[in-house]
């Protein structure tokens, strides 16, 4: 499974050559000298247009990224990801969120069983299920109809949830209220339920293990929330759990001890992992917002981008070149973050979505067969929709002295076409600045410009761009729930692309276990009626001894 050491490997060392004579070259100048280049490092399929001109790239880098990735073998371990092997190793699991986006007529085996009938079977009763809420045929404990949502579930269980809300709210059933609880923060439970009527609400827990600390947490709350405030002494033995609450878990044992009936729980499988989870039932809440329909075509957005990926040669795969452009800038141009800009409003939580994809997946130091790595993996994804980042932090990415590689998102055509208000249609506005960002940091501006323009000497340089700063821009016609699954998807394999080369387990996340350990026993130590005996370092211990005085007056 592991291939031998990344850094030895003669395609690596002959990108450290390439790197050595490239590394320097301007922008400028690689776009002087090819003036098709806008052109011709462009891709289109599936309905994205991947613009990647303007990496700091020319035909020879991707010629050796590809090299590289052939040596990694990536075309024999995409495969292996479809063919249902259990690549994620160290959880010993197959790895098959394409199976949660496969038509019917596919089949894909684990263990001799054809998973794509189980994903079709559950996907016909979430379909049911949300019809009947959608059409107020599911009534709550006091004969109302349900018009709140409130899905309560953490990192893949919460994350994707909340941004397919965000992004397909145009879409979504404005006569319904979704809301989304997360954190163990009491706070974010209040405030999500303070103005809505108990009787018209329904939970949807979301808990892949069913054994999440904050997961199960709010899940409590909401129970006791429910039962007190739909005014009924003995709601609980009158079956009021079964109507205001259903659970999306793989651990029917867990969600039966909670109390909510198994004939309400929507499974799904070992083989999905929490952070590709969104569109398995964990997507309850995306469908009961946009219904069956629309869901299916978020479905169908992801598979044209399974299909994409896996059937497209390496030089023309969208993620494939998102994956390898990642492994350049990161390990060559040594930038350490990547910026995801979405022009588009409804996309404000698709940064905050891919901070776990990335980073839960490939934030690892070790080698699939446990030796620590001498490069580095995955760097730090973040971002906020355009415009706002423009007047936050694009100064940094524009003159600071790190490279911060950006992906801007933008599309089209509006959902919300405004009437033009004197410099122009809106949508038209939002997207000169994209156009605009990519080019600015592309091209910068020379001191010798400057000085043309008549600045004082003592700014020029303050007013110096210089330039040759990274970026690939996606444009798509229209931000569709498929166009949505395609974006998805996109990310999601070229996560997976770059964990191939660098030989780390893209899809297990051991690196979140020590902190949940250490709660526990701290817990103990917080709760405590006398003043605990403690051992940890002299830290820890003087906050928790200033945290039981702060809190206790
Ligand atoms: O943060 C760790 C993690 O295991 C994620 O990978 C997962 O998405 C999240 O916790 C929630 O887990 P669960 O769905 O089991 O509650």
């Amino acid at each position: 499974m592991s291939h031998p050491k990344l850094t030895t490997l003669p395609q690596w060392q002959a990108l450290q050559r390439h790197f050595a004579m490239l590394g320097t070259k301007h922008l400028r100048e690689l776009f002087a000298a090819d003036p098709q280049r806008g052109e011709r490092l462009t891709v289109e399929n599936v309905g994205l247009y991947l613009d990647y001109s303007k990496q700091r790239v020319d035909d020879d880098t991707l010629r050796l990224l590809r090299e590289l990735a052939e040596a990694c073998e990536l075309p024999r371990r995409i495969e292996a990801m479809f063919r249902g092997d259990r690549i994620n190793t160290t959880e010993n699991r197959a790895v098959l969120h394409v199976a949660l986006r496969a038509p019917a007529t596919k089949k894909i085996l684990v263990d001799g069983h054809d998973v794509v009938q189980d994903v079709h079977e559950v996907l016909a009763r979430m379909a049911a299920f949300s019809e009947r809420v959608r059409s107020g045929a599911w009534l709550g404990h006091t004969g109302k109809r349900i018009r709140n949502i409130i899905s309560i579930g953490i990192g893949g269980s919460d994350l994707g949830p909340v941004m397919a809300y965000e992004a397909l709210r145009d879409y979504s059933r404005r006569d319904m209220t979704f809301r989304f609880v997360s954190n163990v923060d009491g706070t974010d439970f209040a405030e999500a339920v303070r103005d809505l009527d108990a009787a018209e609400t329904l939970f949807i827990i979301c808990s892949k293990t069913f054994t999440t600390l904050e997961t199960l947490t709010n899940a409590h709350a909401a129970r006791a929330w429910s039962l007190a405030a739909l005014g009924d002494a003995d709601a609980e033995k009158n079956g009021a759990i079964a109507k205001h609450f259903v659970a999306v878990s793989t651990n029917a044992e867990g969600v039966a001890k909670f109390g909510i009936d198994t004939a309400n729980m929507f499974g799904f499988w070992d083989w999905v992992g929490g952070r590709y989870s969104m569109d398995s039932s964990i997507g309850l809440s995306t469908m009961l917002a946009i219904g069956a329909d629309g869901f299916r075509d978020m479905l169908a957005g992801f598979h044209a981008m399974d299909e994409h990926f896996r059937r497209t040669p390496l030089e023309r795969n969208l993620p494939v070149l998102m994956g390898l452009l990642a492994i350049w800038n990161n390990n060559f141009l040594d930038a350490a973050t990547v910026a995801v800009l979405p022009y588009e409003q409804y996309l404000k939580r698709f940064p905050a979505y891919l901070q776990q994809l990335t980073m839960e997946s490939n934030g690892k130091h070790v080698t699939l067969d446990g030796k620590v790595v001498d490069y580095d993996t995955g760097p730090v994804y973040w971002g906020e929709p355009g415009t706002n980042g423009q007047h936050s932090f694009y100064q940094l990415i524009h003159q600071g002295t790190r490279i911060v590689p950006c992906d801007f998102i933008g599309f089209g055509q509006t959902l919300n076409p405004l009437p033009a208000q004197g410099g122009g249609d809106q949508h038209d506005l939002l997207m000169a600045n994209l156009i605009a960002q990519g080019e600015a940091l592309a091209f910068g501006k020379s001191s010798d410009e400057v000085r043309a323009e008549g600045t004082p000497e003592a700014l020029v340089p303050h007013r110096t761009f210089e330039g040759n700063r990274p970026s690939t821009t996606i444009l798509a016609a229209k931000l569709t729930p498929h166009a949505l699954g395609t974006l998805i998807a996109l990310y999601e394999h070229s996560v997976f692309v770059q964990g191939v080369l660098w030989d780390i387990d893209s899809f297990d996340q051991w690196g979140v276990e020590l902190g949940k350990q250490l709660a526990k026993a701290t817990i103990v130590e917080l709760t405590a009626k006398d003043e605990p005996k403690l051992a940890h370092d002299s830290s820890t211990n003087a906050l928790i001894r200033r945290y039981r005085q702060l809190r206790d007056g």
